[in-house]
């Protein structure tokens, strides 16, 4: 399956020039002559892996317009539940304004988003739809806190959460195949992130295992849908996580804020997902 190494940067950098550093620093290693830019070459240079990156809303469009072209998807943090479109909706960002601003993708339902802003289910259905509504792929964050670790709640707290995605299926069956190419799931224990705390890779996987077959019987489309680990990936443990044929790539806090980690991390990946 296609790995993908996706690097959400939060509310980081703290200023453009700050973004274009970074930016410039993935180019030069994934390339950035667009003469030689086709779509071989730039899948050799990242070593088969997908790249993403998703920076803040106000640097979404700079960062798009300069990876036009190039091997990096952008996406986008968030978007509005309120509107796919136009709206009175003060500080809102829908998705057609994302998608115009040149992101393929969004993330929706990170654990920060349901912590900080109360995000819930029918909130995360809203935007689902909106995404879909103007073609924006998805990257769908679930994950337990330690708490519900604790108690071994992890798989019952994860089908709640997916419960976003049967509930959009169960209104737009017909849409099945459509959903499932705008869709992975980023599964993300709330303890492991920015905490440099991670579960065991075999954990992860039977997680994964788990969220694989929940998504293949709400539609089979989605049984082909990528799942990625979230939480303290790094360079040095990207490998272990990466051997697993059932994590399908990573989505990266801290470490996708510096050029050389985030690479690192998506070599990891390329080169297992091309040898497995
Ligand atoms: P982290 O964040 O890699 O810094 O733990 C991951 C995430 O929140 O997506």
């Amino acid at each position: 399956m296609q790995a993908w190494v996706i690097g959400n940067w939060k509310q980081n950098p703290a200023t453009i020039s700050d973004v274009n550093t970074l930016i410039e620093a993935l180019l030069a290693a994934v390339g950035d002559d667009k003469a030689d830019n086709d779509k071989d070459s730039a899948f050799d240079r990242s070593n088969g892996c997908q790249l993403m990156v998703a920076p803040s809303c106000i640097h979404l469009a700079a960062v798009s317009e300069r990876l036009k072209d190039m091997p990096i998807l952008t996406a986008a943090q968030d978007i509005s539940a309120h509107s796919d479109s136009i709206g009175a909706y003060t500080g809102d960002c829908s998705a057609q304004q994302v998608a115009d601003a040149g992101a393929s993708w969004t993330v929706l339902g990170h654990s920060e988003r349901r912590q900080y802003h109360q995000e819930c289910n029918d909130l995360l259905v809203q935007k689902l739809s909106n995404a879909l509504t103007q073609d924006l792929g998805v990257i769908f964050c679930v994950g337990e806190t330690q708490a519900q670790y604790d108690e071994q709640q992890t798989l019952e707290v994860l089908d709640a959460q997916l419960e976003a995605i049967k509930t959009l299926l169960d209104d737009q069956a017909h849409l099945a195949t459509s959903i499932a190419k705008h869709l992975i799931v980023a599964y993300e224990p709330v303890w492991a992130i920015g905490t440099g705390k991670v579960p065991t890779v075999e954990e992860v996987s039977a997680t994964h295992q788990h969220i694989k077959h929940t998504l293949a019987g709400y539609a089979e489309p989605l049984s082909q849908t990528a799942v990625l680990y979230g939480g303290s990936v790094n360079a040095d443990n990207a490998d272990s996580f990466a051997a697993s044929p059932v994590i399908d790539g990573a989505l990266v806090g801290g470490a996708s804020l510096k050029a050389d980690s985030f690479l690192a991390i998506a070599d990891a990946f390329g080169r297992a997902k091309k040898s497995g």
